[in-house]
């Protein structure tokens, strides 16, 4: 697990404030929250500040922290858990973000990285030497079907060869990375077989079979109608009775009628119920019975008979015995007197007589 701390002192600006456009939009995000929950804004307040200033600084999350009336623990906490947020100044015109999980790695990522390793900085989260490109590796970002893959800001770059990165991460350095079309780079749109097509290949045929269809289908009903055309004139048909209204399912409906189910509750009750009206609405335990709980089921009867009946104390299962056990006592006594090959020097533990 790595850990995520902020940016050193020397790298921090002094403050932080959100561009005219950017304020605008942390107010839109704000109001989305119900009063008294503006604080669960402050997920996308940070993505703003990312996106204006490249990182997250520890004068943005103070300013937003302020913005939503927080402790500065609580936005630092938030900046430090998602990784989503650079806390460290990134490359100024991309920061590239390799999926290094097992289908992209399967299908190439080490060697994407080797790419950037060669190209940008050879550790993660270093910068170029112009200070325009860095580069990281990420868990999946859900284009696992055209890996291996690359995220460059909001656009995934995918089916990428190491070639194909290579001049893909040129083109941001020289500041064309508006050029680079986002998805497959291999030619194929979206996920489809890398091959090719295999059904559904030709659009003509697909029509011409519906056309065909729909011809036959027309024949037969005007083979059908003829005869029918030629019967007595037909009744026009009565009109269909209107569908009577379905009233609406309460079947998902608890069946109940306790305080907490009324739809006019917001809230829990602040006046506290009085002990004693409380005891006499809640039902009491029932008391233990012995002589019912032993007449529960045969086997529950027996284990207790068991446990009580110590002068009966139940004896193991012969085929359970220890083999010693078995032994008839005279036998056992006459084992014991025979000395033991092998151990005649050793005491008997007996007292000489
Ligand atoms: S594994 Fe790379 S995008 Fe899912």
């Amino acid at each position: 697990m790595s850990v995520r701390r902020l940016a050193e002192a020397s790298l921090q600006p002094a403050s932080f404030a959100f561009s005219r456009a950017n304020a605008a939009a942390a107010k839109q995000w704000i109001k989305k929250y119900p009063k008294g929950r503006e604080q669960s804004a402050i997920i996308p307040l940070l993505m703003l500040a990312q996106e204006q200033e490249g990182w997250v600084t520890k004068a943005a999350i103070e300013a937003i922290s302020d913005m939503l009336g927080m402790p500065y623990i609580r936005g630092l906490e938030v900046a430090t858990f998602y990784t989503q947020y650079q806390l460290n100044p990134v490359g100024s015109r991309a920061h590239i973000q390799v999926c290094g999980t097992t289908p992209c790695m399967l299908r190439g990522s080490e060697a994407l990285m080797d790419v950037c390793r060669s190209k940008i900085h050879h550790d993660q989260f270093h910068t170029n030497d112009k200070g325009t490109l860095s580069w990281e590796e990420v868990e999946c970002l859900g284009a696992c079907v055209n890996a291996p893959m690359v995220m460059i800001f909001k656009d995934t770059y995918e089916d990428l060869t190491p070639e194909r990165l290579a001049e893909i991460i040129d083109l941001y350095d020289a500041g064309k990375g508006a050029t680079v079309k986002p998805g497959p780079q291999n030619g194929r749109i979206t996920s489809e077989p890398a091959s090719g097509l295999t059904t559904l290949k030709s659009e003509k045929a697909i029509l011409k079979a519906t056309r065909d269809r729909e011809t036959r289908a027309a024949t037969k009903a005007a083979k059908e109608a003829a005869p029918a055309a030629n019967a007595a004139a037909p009744v026009p048909p009565a009109a269909a009775p209107a569908p009577a209204p379905v009233a609406p399912s309460n079947a998902s409906k608890p069946k109940t009628d306790a305080v907490e189910t009324s739809p006019a509750l917001k809230s829990p009750s602040v006046t506290k119920v009085a002990p004693a009206a409380e005891k006499a609405a809640s039902v009491a335990a029932p008391l233990h019975s012995a002589a019912n709980a032993n007449k529960a089921e045969p086997q529950v009867e027996d284990v207790s008979k068991q446990r009580k009946g110590s002068k009966n104390k139940a004896e193991p299962a012969s085929a359970f015995k220890a083999p010693e056990a078995k032994v008839k006592p005279a036998k056992a006594a006459a084992e014991a007197a025979k000395p033991s090959p092998g151990n005649g020097s050793r005491p008997t533990g007996k007292k000489p007589v």
